[in-house]
């Protein structure tokens, strides 16, 4: 597959919502799956940029072959996001990024009182669906669901509401799949019943599928045809 010319953006990672200076609401997202896309698309010849919220040294990319952003917070990533955004043909959401953040965080570290505490949450933006639904909306939009449950269902139901091209969706209870493993069991759905299952295989082989689904995607919509 030939992606020279394209110009992919890529999130990935857990986004931290901080709580005070030291404490913050994450998730277990490691940014394995969104580093290999991110290698996938620049072998393929593409013009790449990951926002991650993995850790510095996870994220990736020392030898150049593509840019990185690093963030924290949703908030930051949705900045980011929207900062790179210009001229991208593919856009990615491969990040776990927190649906909620704390309304108010503390400047100071938050010291125990013996009492229980409440906290207030509110929130975040969903970046995926305000790039699939804004003004700049690229030629091809990526989304993963990752699911307990109902994981067809759940997924194809993200792919309608957040005007996706595609969604790649994988049961994160199963053996070698999901966050921090170096597998991923996917299933790839599209407009109109497109469906392939692919079996465990690893990430970076679950990222070159995904690859080949997005040259195909622009070989349908330039004018020209070919991938
Ligand atoms: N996503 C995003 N911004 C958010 C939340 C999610 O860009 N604030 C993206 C993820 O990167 C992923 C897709 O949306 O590509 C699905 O995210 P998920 O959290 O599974 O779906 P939600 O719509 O948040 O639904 P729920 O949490 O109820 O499963």
């Amino acid at each position: 597959m030939d992606l020279s010319g394209r110009r992919v953006l890529i999130t990935g990672g857990p986004t931290r919502e901080h709580i005070d200076p030291v404490r913050y609401l994450s998730n277990a997202s490691s940014g394995k799956m969104a580093l290999a896309l991110a290698e996938q698309a620049a072998a393929a010849g593409a013009d790449v940029t990951l926002v991650t919220g993995a850790p510095a040294g996870d994220a990736g990319s020392a030898d150049g072959d593509f840019n990185v952003v690093q963030v924290v917070s949703a908030a930051e990533m949705a900045v980011e996001v929207r900062a790179a955004l210009t001229g991208v043909d593919v856009f990615i959401a491969a990040a776990a990024v927190a649906d909620y953040t704390p309304a108010a965080p503390s400047q100071q570290k938050l010291k125990k009182t013996g009492e229980g505490m409440t906290l207030q949450l509110e929130p975040t933006q969903d970046i995926l669906r305000s790039v699939a639904q804004g003004p700049d909306r690229p030629a091809v939009v990526i989304g993963f669901a990752a699911e307990s449950e109902n994981l067809i269902d759940n997924a194809a139901a993200k792919l309608e509401a957040k005007n996706l091209d595609l969604i790649v969706a994988n049961n994160i209870t199963e053996p070698g799949s999901g966050f921090g493993t170096d597998t991923n069991r996917v299933t790839i759905l599209g407009r109109g019943d497109y469906r392939v299952d692919l079996p465990l295989m690893s990430k970076w082989a679950v990222a070159g599928a995904v690859m080949d689904e997005v040259a195909r995607l622009l070989g349908e919509n330039s004018a020209g045809g070919g991938s």
